[in-house]
Order: C-alpha cells, then structure tokens, then sequence
C-alpha cells in the first residue's frame, strides 16, 4: 500500500471526526447546556472557557478535512467539483464539505466572535450572532450527515 493515499486518508478522517464530532457537541451538548446555564448564571465558563477553544479546533479540523480530502483526491479533484461522470458522489461530497467550509469561516466563526463577546458589540447584535450562529450550526449539522453517506458511499459503492 502506498504511503501518501494512506497517510492523507487518515488525517482526512481524524480532521473529520474532530470537525463532525464538535458540530454533534455544539448542536446536541453545549447548545441546550447554554440554555440552562443562563438561568442559573453559570453561561461565562462556557461561553469564556470552552466555546473559544472548541471552536478553534472546529474551524482548523474543517481546513485539514478539506486540504486532506483535496491530497487524497489529486488530479481526481477537478473532475469531482465539475460532478463529472464516474466522480458524482464523490463530488456531491466534495461539494458539500466545500459549502461546509465556507459556512464555518464565513458565518459561523466571525458571529460567534460576536455572540461570545470577543469583539466589541452591544446586547443587541450579539443576540442577532447568536440566532445566526445557531441556524447555521442547525443546518451544518444535516449538511454533515449528508457529507459523511456521500463519502462513504463513494468510498465504498462508487
Ligand atoms: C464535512 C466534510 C467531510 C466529511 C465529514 C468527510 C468524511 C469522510 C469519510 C468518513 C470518509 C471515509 C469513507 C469510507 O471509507 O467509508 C471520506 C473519504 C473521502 N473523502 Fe471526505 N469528508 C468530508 C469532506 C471532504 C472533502 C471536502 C474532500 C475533498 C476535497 C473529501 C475527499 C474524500 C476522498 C477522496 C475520500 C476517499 C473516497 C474513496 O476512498 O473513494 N472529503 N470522507
């Protein structure tokens, strides 16, 4: 077996389960966790302790995933984001972790910056991120389930 494919195939998954697994946090642990923390006034050592750091390992997990996947793919890369016969499911998937990426960078990161209070902003606005960010992390987490059927269905029925 070749070295690189294998190499690149498990940091794919390792980045993977780091980024699925925190989203399934986000979603199914620390959301609701959130909510009963507010009413007893004990929010701040997740909001100052914990979201900050998970979220750091959730957005890099996200870049290594797809840099991964890229590595793994190689010359294959550009005929699945073209959907080309022969690379559809892999491609849907390729899509999916693309679209994924981008919502983790481009409106879920820079509104829990402002949700969690790491940049200036008053009451109002930061209860607007936090709804932003929680839609988002709503429909990331179908979007993953998604990800993961069409890669394993690439993997394993292509
Ligand atoms: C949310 C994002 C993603 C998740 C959760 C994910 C997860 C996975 C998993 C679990 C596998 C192993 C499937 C198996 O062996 O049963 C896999 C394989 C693979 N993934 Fe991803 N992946 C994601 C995004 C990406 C992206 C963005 C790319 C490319 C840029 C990519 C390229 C690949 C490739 C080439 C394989 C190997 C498929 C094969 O063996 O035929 N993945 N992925």
């Amino acid at each position: 077996m070749e070295l690189f494919p294998l190499a690149a195939r498990w940091i794919h998954l390792l980045a993977a389960t780091a980024w699925a697994g925190l989203l399934f946090f986000f979603v199914l642990v620390q959301h609701p966790a959130l909510a009963a923390a507010r009413a007893d006034g004990t929010a701040a050592g997740i909001t100052r302790h914990i979201a900050p750091r998970a979220l750091w390992l959730f957005r890099w997990a996200a870049v290594l995933t797809w840099l991964a996947g890229a590595a793994l793919l190689g010359k294959g890369l550009l005929p699945a984001l073209q959907l080309a016969p022969g690379s559809i499911l892999i491609g849907v998937g390729v899509w999916l972790g693309t679209v994924l990426l981008a919502s983790v960078w481009l409106i879920v990161w820079p509104a829990q910056r402002i949700a969690l209070g790491l940049v200036p902003a008053d009451e109002a606005r930061r209860g607007q991120a936090r709804r932003v960010a929680w839609i988002a992390a709503r429909v990331n987490f179908v979007l993953v389930l998604a990800a993961f059927g069409f890669m394993a269905a690439a993997a394993h029925h292509g």
